[in-house]
């Protein structure tokens, strides 16, 4: 990470969890603490991203995992720019979306990661979960977005293909926070991911400086745990074995 440069923090997690409100509040308590601030979403608001989000009973498996990809790199060429001005860009939805979704869909996991390791990497991925049970009670209310949350037990299938993901993220070097919102107003859970945020923010700021990189594991109990969960303001941050966090690649 260089001075100046912005973060880029995925916000994840199964149909019906809360990923859109979370990224329009975390923005917003993002900008009120006077940090710049963009919010963003996959697939993107473009002809390419419109394919994707509209078309997922047409587009299937590889195709699916590639159309997705394309519109990511794509999306790219908005994020670097925000992310060289310093902003902190949220996204509903990113890598790990792929990882549980495609993976789900029947891709191998590896063939999805190919397609996704050079695009921009996140620096920080929030998991949010919550019990299957709650979240499939509120998918109900709002209805399927996409044949993925049509099936009976849908949540259940994804949460457990989110969990994969996010071990899978962690191997890979990647911080994920894991955030339970089954029972905790959507405000609380924005809240505990905005003190990460910047957490994180003020340990990329001080590694600049060259001091010692180690506000965030200090601040995190349990910060290299394995992406369990925890319910409300705290929340478990991992990097990968080497402690390093995420690289973007670009
Ligand atoms: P939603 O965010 O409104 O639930 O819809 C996004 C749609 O795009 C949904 O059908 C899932 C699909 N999608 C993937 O399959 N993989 C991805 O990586 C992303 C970002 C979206």
């Amino acid at each position: 990470m260089t001075a100046g440069r912005g973060l880029l923090v995925a916000i994840e997690g199964p149909g019906g969890v809360g990923k859109s409100t979370a990224t329009a509040l975390v923005t917003r308590l993002l900008k009120s603490e006077g940090l710049p601030a963009l919010a963003t979403r996959e697939p993107t608001d473009t002809d390419l991203g419109n394919l994707a989000r509209h078309g997922t009973d047409e587009y299937q498996g590889e195709a699916m995992a590639c159309l997705i990809a394309a519109d990511r790199f794509m999306h790219g060429e908005e994020i670097r720019p925000a992310l060289e001005r310093g902003e902190i860009v949220v996204c509903d939805r990113y890598i790990a979306s792929s990882l549980a979704l495609q993976c789900m869909d029947g891709v191998d996991q590896e063939f999805v990661w190919l397609l996704n390791e050079r695009v921009i990497q996140p620096d920080l991925t929030v998991m949010v979960s919550g019990q299957p049970d709650v979240i499939e009670a509120r998918l109900a209310a709002r209805g399927a977005h996409s044949r993925y949350e049509r099936a009976d037990g849908s949540s259940h299938v994804e949460c457990a293909y989110f969990a994969e993901a996010a071990k899978f993220l962690r191997k890979k070097g990647h911080r994920v926070l894991g955030v339970d919102a089954s029972h905790v107003p959507a405000e609380e859970v924005a809240r505990s991911i905005v003190a990460a945020i910047v957490r994180l923010r003020k340990d990329h700021q001080n590694h600049d400086a060259g001091r010692a990189d180690v506000q965030l594991e200090q601040s995190v109990p349990g910060a290299r745990g394995e992406a369990a969960p925890v319910s409300g303001a705290a929340a478990g941050v991992g990097a990968g074995a080497d402690g390093d966090g995420a690289q973007r690649g670009v």
